[in-house]
């Protein structure tokens, strides 16, 4: 069978070039178009990258038209309901899942690195109390390279191994470490005797004078959303992540700059500003007020928590995710939430009859419950994007280790449009 091409033809020249047409497992098939600009001497004009694929990846799959998502595969309901948030860090980063003595020896080994560095411990001690966390989550993370020089040569597979290990072994420590910094704390150092989440959770939450309530419902709510948030494709983050590694960058300092872009609100930000919005809407009774102002075009507010630029009919993590929700406000009864919820539920009822929203698909996403959830943990509205980095650590370096093991890797440089002045002469500054 002939293999497919797509032709493009310059018609100010008449030159023609053939690009191959490359399938995957899944999605839609790629036009390589690699020999442009020797052939017809011009780039891709792609702003955003929206139609461009960056790289091949055997990590994650997403169809935003049908609400897919597979994590090696395995559709993310299936994770949900039956895999544990390490047992999906081992399938990001091996591609197979664990056999019981994989996991056992996967689970002990992120144990013994879990703990930080003292050193690194003073590094909060610099920042202010009043430090956004995910500032502080960026200094410490890209801190972590100071400390570990002797294995971290990039192109030695084990190094690469282990750094992947310190990374999502030590990630809930240094998140757990920045929200105690905030409130006045002390540190709480990670114990054996209890699995990776409820560790988070006893990290986050332990007082000497108070017995902490590891709820069944509350562990198992934060290991889905580490879960629904481990990996997600080649989004801003991911890409800054493959991006700062292509120029050989330790693994440390690319995850650090993935934190810093998943702090933006069009990104991991969004639940944070969910929160925001249902407690600045206030009452049900403002609900369709609310509605009206995302509507007016002269008015630039959005409906924080709605739309996605992928999932085009519903957010497969949303429909996860609201059911945990609806169980954990169930279980925990906190009255301070209800009128929050109440009027989050109002705004996805009125929203998803309205023809503004249908018309331009627009879904509640992940973040739009995420923010209730942890809200309901005890999780502070400033931690919501540090809980979202903790659980895509995993993602992030299961992909800089996916991109470090291709044989052709390159240092990543897209091209421009210049649309600037043309050539000039300067001219003196008294000519002016
Ligand atoms: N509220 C109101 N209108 C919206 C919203 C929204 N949340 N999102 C998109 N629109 C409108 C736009 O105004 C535009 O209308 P127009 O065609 O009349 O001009 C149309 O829908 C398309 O909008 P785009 O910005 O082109 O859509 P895009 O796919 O680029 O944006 C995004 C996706 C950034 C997520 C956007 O929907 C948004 O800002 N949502 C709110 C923030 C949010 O929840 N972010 C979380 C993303 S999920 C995550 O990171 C885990």
């Amino acid at each position: 069978m002939m293999s497919r091409t797509v032709t493009i033809t310059d018609n100010a020249t008449g030159k023609t070039l053939e690009c191959p047409v490359l399938e995957g497992t899944h999605g839609q098939p790629v036009i390589d178009s690699r020999a442009l600009s020797t052939e017809l001497g011009m780039f891709n004009y792609d702003p955003a990258y929206v139609t461009t694929a960056s790289c091949t990846s055997k990590i994650t799959f997403i169809d935003g038209e049908k609400g897919i998502l597979l994590y090696r595969g395995y559709p993310i309901e299936q994770l949900a309901e039956n895999s544990s948030y390490i047992e999906v860090c081992y399938l990001l980063l091996n591609g197979e899942l664990p056999t019981p003595e994989q996991f056992t020896t996967f689970q002990k080994s992120l144990c013994n690195v879990s703990l930080l560095h003292e050193g690194l411990v003073n590094f909060y001690n610099g920042f202010r109390r009043d430090s956004h966390p995910m500032g502080m989550m960026v200094g410490v993370v890209g801190a972590l390279s100071s400390y570990y020089h002797k294995e971290l040569d990039i192109e030695d597979p084990a190094h690469r191994d282990l750094c992947a290990l310190r990374l999502i072994g030590k990630i809930p420590a240094i998140a757990a470490r920045t929200l105690r910094y905030k409130m006045g704390r002390y540190y709480v150092h990670p114990s054996y005797k209890y699995s990776y989440v409820e560790n988070f959770y006893h990290m986050l939450f332990h007082l000497p004078n108070r017995k902490l309530n590891m709820s069944p419902v509350a562990i198992k709510a934060l290991e889905i959303m580490l879960i629904l948030h481990a990996d997600h494709e080649q989004n801003a983050s991911t890409s800054t992540v493959r991006l700062a590694g292509s120029s050989q960058a330790n693994p440390y300092a690319c995850v650090a700059a993935g934190i810093a872009t998943l702090w933006g609100p069009a990104h991991g930000g969004a639940n944070e500003a969910v929160i925001k919005m249902l407690y600045e809407i206030g009452d049900v009774k403002n609900v369709p007020g609310y509605i009206e102002k995302v509507k007016d075009k002269n008015n630039h507010t959005r409906l924080m928590g709605f739309g996605h630029r992928v999932y085009k009919n519903f957010d497969p993590r949303a429909t996860i995710i609201r059911n945990i929700c609806h169980q954990l406000l169930q279980e925990l009864d906190n009255p301070e939430l209800k009128p929050i919820f109440e009027i989050a539920m109002e705004l996805e009822r009125i929203a998803l009859e309205d023809e503004y929203f249908i018309e331009r698909k627009l879904y509640p996403n992940v973040d739009f419950y995420s923010g209730i959830i942890l809200s309901s943990l005890g999780i502070p509205t400033e931690m919501f994007t540090v809980l979202f980095a903790v659980a895509r650590t995993a993602g992030w370096i299961a992909q800089w280790k996916e991109m470090m093991e291709e044989p052709n890797m390159r240092i990543g440089r897209p091209r421009q449009l210049y649309t600037g002045a043309a050539q000039r002469d300067y001219v003196a500054m008294d000519q002016r």
